[in-house]
């Protein structure tokens, strides 16, 4: 062919046009991701491109006989008004006159990614659910009688290929006159549809206004958690978070826990519906606070995704609980929603949709989900666990060929709960601990305070807060510190002052306590870590130890290549800690990695990239659920499992 070649950046796709093909044209027809909300009329300049080699001369004129890179009328009308860039053109105006190299810079990209920071994580593209477009609508015609809906609508579908799209009550209410207003040029804001999974829906107008429109469109994702309900405002076309602010979950006034808010659905008729009441109630407010720190109306908000444990799942959307407190455990679905947000009594635009992720099993849930959808061990070469602990440890352990998940009841002992000394993570916690092999003195820090409470300076660093208790992540270093330092032998039994050479082991009824801090000379309290404390440890690294156990015996194996710890308790703990416990199978310390909030990023993931939800609710379905119960090996699995690290698994990293 004599066509011109034309090869665009940075996709590298690449096609001959005839002359006068306008660069858009050829975008679309290569499949190349060039943006355009007003369908080529040069008004929104989200096409521009930038020719890095070749030059486009004036609509019609060819390279030989006209200076290049010349604007044509459109352009130049854009250009006068707004500006372009130097060396930016609008794709939909510029035209191809010869062999060209046209970049598309990330602006003008409609998927474009945002980079996550860790190297392992999956970067997030850009494909919102809930776009803007431009058009011009016919003007009515006493010939050919149709409404302005049904003409609205041929222009979506003759402009940017939308087809059947529906539009509430609300938009109709207030359509003509927007029409006649923007002279028969509107902007609307359509959700694209959804065309395959559970989520199937059509696409339909959300809001219209008159001419072409900037208004920003905002979207939410939420990690409703049963003690708090977190959100992330985000604009959808840039994907930037512009808000973030949480609440505590107010259903806690009905019990701390999970069990504790499904027996209460049990015992009080009507409880479940109180429960439905208040957390949306709270999340209202929420939505409310978030939209005033943005500085924004609620009614902007167009689009929400949800990710929660299958308690709060039912919960929130006014289903009762109660299968889920007893075997079998059964989900009333595990499928993905797609609502109508009123539908949930949110108070946001009130044409907003709801997305909620698919849960993976009956204790392992959409959070769950959220968490896969950010960790992607779907896409990973490497074999890599993904722990979220809880009261119950979600776990997953798979690669590119198999993902399996399960959840292991390891109750609250790492939030610190059913410890002597225990309390939630807050100032005056003990966080931190080392034990001198040699002396067996501790040392520690105290949340609230960056110095060691062997350094100079300490006694004053925690005046205000005191030395309260010890959290979770207290309370694993102390367990592993002892083992490491020769106080706890492997089965967990403390020695005695004699045995281990240290007056801080002491008679405690009947069996021995180390003593970490003796604050009573001051009033303050004697932080012991005792028996029966390392008892409960055991027990909970036990269940999440045999819990991972059972899925590397899956896949035949002793070790992992990669560890992966979700959440709030994960972006606290020390991997050499948890790994001396035996909490975690044998592993590389620096393949240990905290992902932080993955379960809130998933749900962001799902959020900007609508094709994401399709995906998630795939891979859900392939992920092999193991139910723990009925495991014949789980059991020796757990025994073994209770010894520091394990009695029979060999930890060779480790060098145990
Ligand atoms: Fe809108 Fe080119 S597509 S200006």
């Amino acid at each position: 062919t004599n066509d011109p070649l034309v090869i665009f950046t940075p996709s590298g796709k690449r096609g001959h046009f005839p002359e006068g093909t306008p660069v858009l044209t050829a975008a679309r027809q290569l499949g190349v991701d060039l943006d355009s909300v007003c369908g080529g009329r040069g008004i929104c300049s989200k096409c521009q491109v930038e020719p890095s080699f070749g030059e486009f001369p004036k609509h019609g004129v060819t390279v030989a006989d006209d200076a290049l890179s010349e604007f044509n009328k459109v352009e130049q009308r854009y250009d006068d008004k707004r500006g372009l860039q130097k060396g930016r053109r609008l794709g939909c105006q510029a035209t191809i006159q010869s062999d060209v190299v046209i970049d598309v810079p990330a602006g003008s990209q409609v998927h474009r990614q945002v980079v996550r920071k860790r190297a392992e994580a999956r970067d997030i593209t850009i494909n919102p659910a809930v776009r803007r477009y431009y058009v011009e609508v016919e003007e009515p015609d006493m010939h050919e009688p149709s409404g302005d809906l049904e003409r609205l609508r041929q222009a979506l579908e003759k402009n940017f290929d939308i087809k059947g799209v529906d539009a509430d009550l609300h938009v109709l209410q207030t359509l003509q006159p927007i029409l006649r207003k923007g002279d028969w040029k509107v902007t609307c804001a359509v959700s694209t549809g959804i065309t395959e999974g559970t989520g199937a829906e059509k696409p339909a107008i959300l809001q219209v206004w008159p001419g072409y429109s900037e208004t920003p469109l905002y979207g939410l994702a939420v990690d409703l958690g049963s003690t708090t309900i977190a959100a992330h405002l985000c604009d959808m076309t840039t994907g930037e978070v512009v808000a973030s602010s949480g609440i505590m979950n107010p259903q806690i006034r009905f019990g701390e826990d999970l069990m504790s808010r499904v027996s209460y659905s049990m015992m009080n008729e009507g409880g479940a519906a109180e429960m439905t009441r208040a957390v949306r109630e709270g999340m209202n407010a929420l939505f409310t606070q978030i939209a005033i720190e943005a500085e924004i109306g609620t009614d902007q908000i167009m689009d929400v995704v949800f990710v929660m444990n299958p308690v709060m799942h039912h919960l929130f959307l006014g289903i009762d609980p109660y299968e889920l407190g007893q075997a079998p455990f059964a989900l009333c679905t595990s499928e993905a929603l797609s609502v109508r947000a009123s539908t949930l009594g949110l108070t946001i635009h009130p044409s907003a949709r709801a997305y909620i992720l698919p849960s993976i099993a009956g204790h392992v849930g959409a959070d769950a989900a959220a968490v896969t959808l950010s960790e992607a061990p779907d896409k990973s070469e490497d074999l890599v666990l993904l722990v979220d602990v809880g009261t119950n440890a979600e776990i997953q352990l798979g690669n590119k060929d198999t993902v399996y998940a399960c959840s292991s009841p390891t109750g609250p002992a790492f939030e610190g709960a059913q410890i002597s000394s225990g309390q939630r993570a807050a100032p005056g916690a003990i966080e931190r601990v080392e034990i001198n092999p040699e002396t067996k003195e501790p040392r520690f820090r105290v949340i609230g305070s960056e110095i060691w409470s062997d350094e100079p300076g300490f006694a004053d660093s925690v005046a205000t807060s005191g030395i309260s208790g010890i959290c979770g992540s207290g309370i694993i270093e102390a367990v592993a510190e002892m083992r490491m330092a020769g106080i706890l032998d492997a089965s967990g039994l403390i020695g005695s002052a004699e045995q281990v050479g240290t007056p801080r082991c002491f008679l405690d009824g009947r069996t021995n306590s180390y003593m970490l801090w003796d604050g009573s000379a001051d009033g303050g309290p004697v932080i012991s870590v005792t028996n029966p404390d390392i008892r409960a440890i055991q027990m909970a690294k036990a269940a999440l130890y045999s819990g991972a156990r059972l899925l590397m015996d899956k896949f035949g194996t002793d070790t992992v290549d990669r560890v992966v710890l979700a959440g709030a308790f994960g972006a606290h703990i020390s991997p050499k800690h948890a790994m001396v416990l035996g909490m975690i199978p044998d592993c590389e310390i620096d393949k240990v990695t905290s992902a932080g909030n993955a379960a809130g990023t998933g749900a962001r993931i799902a959020l900007l990239n609508v094709a994401a939800r399709g995906e998630i609710e795939e891979i859900v379905r392939n992920i092999i659920k193991i139910e723990t119960a009925v495991e014949p090996s789980f059991q020796s699995h757990f025994v073994n499992a209770s010894a520091i690290p394990n009695s029979s698994d060999p930890f060779p990293i480790l060098g145990t």
